[in-house]
């Protein structure tokens, strides 16, 4: 069904995020007619464009970044959406120009998008204020980073909070919007296999892993005041760990959904000082080989200061206290400049209690794991063990596949399709609330300080291209596991 009628306002209109992402996504919306018909897209930015102009650069981008067909049909159509407005986000005088534009029809919702730096957040709200756009039908959209560490972040988020009700903002973190991520709960909540297995008797460990083939990119100077743990494991991991580990909702309904996320963030051991140099691993690439071509290491890249002690991979032992989770890891790693683009969660359950077969893999550890796969393809396998066709009793590790683009030969919305439609649409379940965020740093924070005070124990390198220092594998090995695809 088509969302209501909608203004979408892109703060930040000509960069990078609204050009890779946003544009193309609300693009395939429109091709599927998703978009309600009085949907419109208004674009702000500094510079004084033509609306002719501002087309023009959508477009070359576009063709770039949106994946499947171009429709030239389709894209003139969805180009009459769009519209141009110079904006600068730190002038209130600009605002009265953007109010007149979206008017004051209360039956349409208004969208506005902070794809900015943040530093400009508690302004633009400020000054959409000023001109009345904070009234109950404009809903804002936080693109993180929110904050550095949990004063920064709660610095932006009192500051939004003087324009805007928590019910009308909506921080997203576009790894929630991955069908995967959906797939997951429905996994756990429509069926009722795995909900009685879901706990520490059956559960040995879990792990989850956001690897990246690429390096820094172009993003140096923001990613070396950032690093890793700051940029995936604050928000995308902590959120992936908050799905497998919450409590089963009483309904979908926003608030059920995110008091339970909030209730494991709640429960994650804290890392007292001594626990950091044991639990975790910080690392940085050195030059190495990406898809077969040279790469120079993460010191090399544009905009990194020697000597930068700005970590590209972690890997942590993370532990819940709770009936649950009591005593079953939960290990988290990603990097840049991996061997490989993944994004997965794996369950592995206990071994059985006593061997009856012999052989080699008579007693394997994890006979059974649940293996899900978000990137970069979408899936999910259950292994186990099955007996060798033949004349023998050996056994061998098979597994159910289940391949979501072969099972349901349907077109998949990218995350932020799901996201920004969601937003129109009023649904905030997937978007974190503020005290989330709150919890989510206060557990990242010790580990930010003690590495941030240990400048004589620097990031361990790593090659380009591997699966991260040793120590990564060292951290599994004292549990006796290893990560999944070292087995
Ligand atoms: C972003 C990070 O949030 O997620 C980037 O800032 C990272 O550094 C990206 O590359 C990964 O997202 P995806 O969807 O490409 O896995």
């Amino acid at each position: 069904t088509p969302t209501p009628a909608f203004d979408m306002v892109l703060f930040g209109g000509a960069g990078d995020l609204v050009m890779r992402k946003l544009l193309p996504s609300l693009y395939q919306a429109h091709a599927a007619g998703l978009l309600n018909e009085q949907g419109r897209i208004l674009a702000l930015g500094r510079k004084d464009l033509s609306r002719d102009d501002y087309l023009a650069s959508v477009e070359k981008q576009s063709r770039i970044h949106i994946k499947s067909h171009f429709d030239d049909a389709a894209w003139q159509s969805f180009c009459s959406r769009i519209d141009y407005l110079r904006v600068d986000a730190s002038q209130a005088a600009d605002f009265p120009a953007l109010a007149e534009k979206i008017g004051d029809d209360a039956g349409k919702v208004v969208v506005c998008y902070l794809a900015t730096a943040p530093n400009l957040f508690a302004g633009i709200c400020e000054n959409l204020a000023a001109v009345g756009l904070n009234r109950p039908n404009v809903r804002v959209v936080l693109e993180k980073p929110l904050g550095t560490d949990l004063a920064s972040s709660n610095e932006i988020n009192d500051d939004v909070a003087r324009f805007f009700q928590e019910e009308q903002l909506y921080r997203i973190d576009h790894y929630l919007g991955k069908e995967s991520v959906q797939n997951l709960m429905a996994i756990r909540f429509a069926n009722a296999l795995f909900e009685p297995l879901w706990r520490r008797e059956w559960i040995h460990d879990v792990q989850i892993t956001i690897s990246e083939e690429l390096g820094v990119g172009s993003r140096g100077d923001f990613y070396d005041g950032t690093g890793a743990l700051r940029d995936m494991v604050q928000n995308h991991l902590l959120q992936l760990l908050c799905i497998v580990a919450m409590e089963p909702p009483a309904n979908l309904e926003a608030d059920a959904v995110r008091d339970e996320k909030l209730k494991v963030l709640k429960a994650l051991r804290p890392f007292a000082e001594q626990d950091v140099a044991a639990k975790t691993v910080r690392g940085q690439y050195k030059a190495g080989a990406s898809g077969g071509q040279p790469v120079v290491g993460y010191q090399q890249e544009n905009g990194i200061p020697a000597g930068s002690q700005t970590e590209t991979f972690v890997a942590i032992k993370a532990e819940i206290d709770n009936w649950r989770w009591a005593g079953v890891p939960f290990f988290l790693r990603t990097g840049k400049r991996m061997q490989e683009r993944l994004a997965e969660i794996v369950i592995n359950f206990r071994d059985v209690p006593h061997q009856v077969f012999s052989g080699p893999l008579g007693g394997s550890h994890h006979a059974n794991r649940l293996v899900i796969r978000l990137q970069p393809e979408e899936s999910i396998r259950l292994y186990f063990l099955a007996k060798e066709p033949g004349d023998t009793m050996r056994l061998q590790p098979t597994y159910l596949d289940l391949d979501f683009y072969k099972a349901f030969k349907v077109r998949r919305a990218d995350a932020y399709e799901r996201l920004l439609l969601d937003v129109i649409r009023g649904k905030l379940a997937l978007f974190m609330r503020r005290d989330e965020l709150i919890e989510a740093w206060r557990w990242v924070e010790p580990i930010m300080d003690t590495w941030a005070a240990s400048t004589n124990s620097p990031p361990k390198q790593y090659t380009a291209g591997s699966w991260g220092p040793a120590a990564s594998s060292a951290l599994l090995s004292r549990d006796g596991i290893s990560w999944h695809e070292e087995c």
